[in-house]
Formats: C-alpha cells, structure tokens, sequence
C-alpha cells in the first residue's frame, strides 16, 4: 500500500504552526492531489483523530491534510485534580483552627464548644484525602491534559464553596441541630455520610476494574459481588448518586445553608455530566440495560 503523501495547515489563524503534542485536536480529509482549499476557516473539518491513531492506518489514500487546532496552554488532568481537592482541605482546616484574621482576634486559635463541629470538620477532610488518594491511586483517566484556564474555573468552585461552608459551621455563634433531636439528626446524617463514601469508593474500584492499565477502553459497568455497586442495575452513574447522598447527609449533620446550596449546585452538575453519560452509553453500546436511568433510580 502506498503511503499517504501529508501536508499540514494550520486550524487557526494563527501563523505559526502548532506544536503537534500541544494540540489533541487534529483532522483529517483525503483531497484530491494538487488542490488545496481556498480558505481552510470555510472548510468543514473531517474527522478528529485519537491520540492512538496511527498515519499509515488512516483510510486517507494517497494524499491526506491535517489540519491542527492549537487548544492553548494545557495541563495534566491529574494535576488539576490535586489542585482541585487540595484547596479545599486546607482552607476547611484554616477556619476550623480560627487562624487570625477570620473571626474576632479573640476566637483566634479557639476551638468550637459543639462536637458535631469536629465531627463535620473530620468528615470533610476525609472526603478530600479520599478524592486525593482516589486521583493519586484508583481512577484510570482517557484523557492527559485539559485547558489551563478550567484549573481557575473549577478552583474558583472547589475553593470558594469550600471557604464558604467552612466559615459558616466554625463560626463561633454557629448553631448546631437542636437540642431535642440533634443528636439522632446528626448520628443518622453520619451513617448516611459514611454509607455514600463506601459507596462512591466502591463505583470507582469498579470503573477502575473495566478499564485495564494504560489503556482507554470504555465499557459498560455492571454490578459486582460488592452489594456497594448493586446499583448499577438502576443508574448509569451511581458514582454521582452516592456523590450526592454524602452531601446530603453533611448537610443534614451540619444544618447549614450554603452547605445545601453546595448540595445542590454539585446535584445540577453532575446530572448535566450523569444525563451526556448515559447518552454516550447508549449510542455506543446496542445492548446497554434499558432500565437504569443516569442518576436517579427510575426519576432522573
Ligand atoms: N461534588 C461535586 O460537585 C462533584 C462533581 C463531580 C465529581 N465529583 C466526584 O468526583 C468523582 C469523579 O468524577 P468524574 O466526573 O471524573 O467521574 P467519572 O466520569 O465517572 O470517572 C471516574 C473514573 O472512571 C473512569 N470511567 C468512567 N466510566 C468508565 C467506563 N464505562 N469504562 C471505563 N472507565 C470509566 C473515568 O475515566 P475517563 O477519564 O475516561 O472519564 C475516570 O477515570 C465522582 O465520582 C464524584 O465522587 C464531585
């Protein structure tokens, strides 16, 4: 087979040509030999290729064109991870040791008089050393890099809701659950915390099971003998719905608001992402388990 002649343009306006392992976004089209396009914007791209797609397997025949579009600065998904979830342990821990300059000068290095307080500060630290072990050592990501502006945008979420909430529950006038109660409140949100965190946990040991090292194979994930993942027969990304039960149950121990609205907002997001998933699943897969729904058993 003879080997397809190449040229290379530029996507963008840009002059200057791209760096080829910058840019993850790269088209191909087979054109007819000595004609180029009169201008590239008015083309319509071909095809976008993989990482793992191989010149001489392209069916491009003869001549090929590849047009490369510079995606800008990019940066490892992973360290955009660790970015993400170490803000939040520090900043949660700064308000609940009162370092200077949050709260009066006078509740500097105090500590709350209400145990739900320390509980609350425990379970979120836990939370994020367990995102932070999870991206060191579970998940298995498709993809190496993302734009460096996404690490300000999901920074500026992670952090600034992480400060928020901390503020509230360390505030030296913070409110526990009442006094009646309070206490059965806060001891069913734990067990709801922690049953959600076993089970998040145990959606990514088995997501991280369908996909072997160093490979990006996608398949559909199906229940396993931990009871944990049990439901997958109902939900597409039961990783989210436990996602979702943990910070419920933080916001029932802690009762404070804009640890629901952290609640909520995360819920929106993540049925965005659960409801594309699904989509994806069943477009690439014919025999995908009609009866699970994206994130909510049988709703939503
Ligand atoms: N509180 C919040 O607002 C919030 C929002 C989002 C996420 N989170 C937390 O962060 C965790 C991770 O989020 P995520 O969006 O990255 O979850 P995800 O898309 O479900 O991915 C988790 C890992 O599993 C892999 N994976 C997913 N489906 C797979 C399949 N069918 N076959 C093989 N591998 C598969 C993913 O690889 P790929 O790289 O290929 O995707 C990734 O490495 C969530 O479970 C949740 O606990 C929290």
């Amino acid at each position: 087979m003879p080997r397809p002649r190449t040229s290379c343009a530029s996507w963008t306006r840009s002059s200057q040509m791209p760096l080829l392992g910058r840019s993850s976004q790269c088209s191909t089209r087979a054109i007819p030999s000595g004609t180029q396009p009169d201008s590239p914007f008015a083309w319509t791209p071909g095809k976008s290729l993989k990482d793992e797609d191989v010149l001489q397997h392209l069916p491009v025949g003869t001549t090929a064109t590849f047009y490369f579009r510079d995606l800008g600065a990019q940066i490892s998904w992973v360290t955009v991870f660790l970015t993400e979830y170490t803000g939040p342990l520090v900043i949660y821990l700064m308000f609940y040791f009162r370092v200077p300059f949050i709260y009066a000068p006078k509740y500097d290095f105090t500590t709350s008089k209400h145990w739900v307080v320390h509980l609350a500060c425990m379970c979120h630290s836990f939370h994020y050393m367990k995102r932070l072990l999870e991206t060191l050592f579970v998940h298995r990501f498709s993809h190496g890099t993302m734009p460096l502006r996404n690490i300000f945008k999901n920074c500026t979420y992670y952090w600034g809701f992480a400060a928020w909430m901390a503020y509230y529950i360390n505030h030296p006038l913070y409110t526990p659950p009442s006094e009646f109660y309070g206490e059965q409140q806060i001891r069913l949100a734990l067990i709801i915390f922690l049953f959600c965190q076993i089970g998040n946990f145990s959606i990514h040991i088995a997501l991280r099971n369908l996909r072997p090292p160093g490979s990006k194979t996608r398949k559909i994930p199906y229940p396993t003998k931990n009871p944990f993942t049990w439901i997958f027969l109902l939900v597409s990304c039961p990783n989210y719905t436990y996602e979702l039960g943990s910070w419920l149950g933080f916001t029932v121990m802690t009762q404070c608001l804009p640890v629901a609205f952290f609640t909520m907002v995360g819920f929106i997001q993540m049925t965005v992402w659960a409801k594309g998933k699904h989509r994806s699943y069943l477009k690439e897969f014919r025999d995908y388990p009609p009866l699970r729904s994206p994130i909510l058993p049988f709703v939503l």
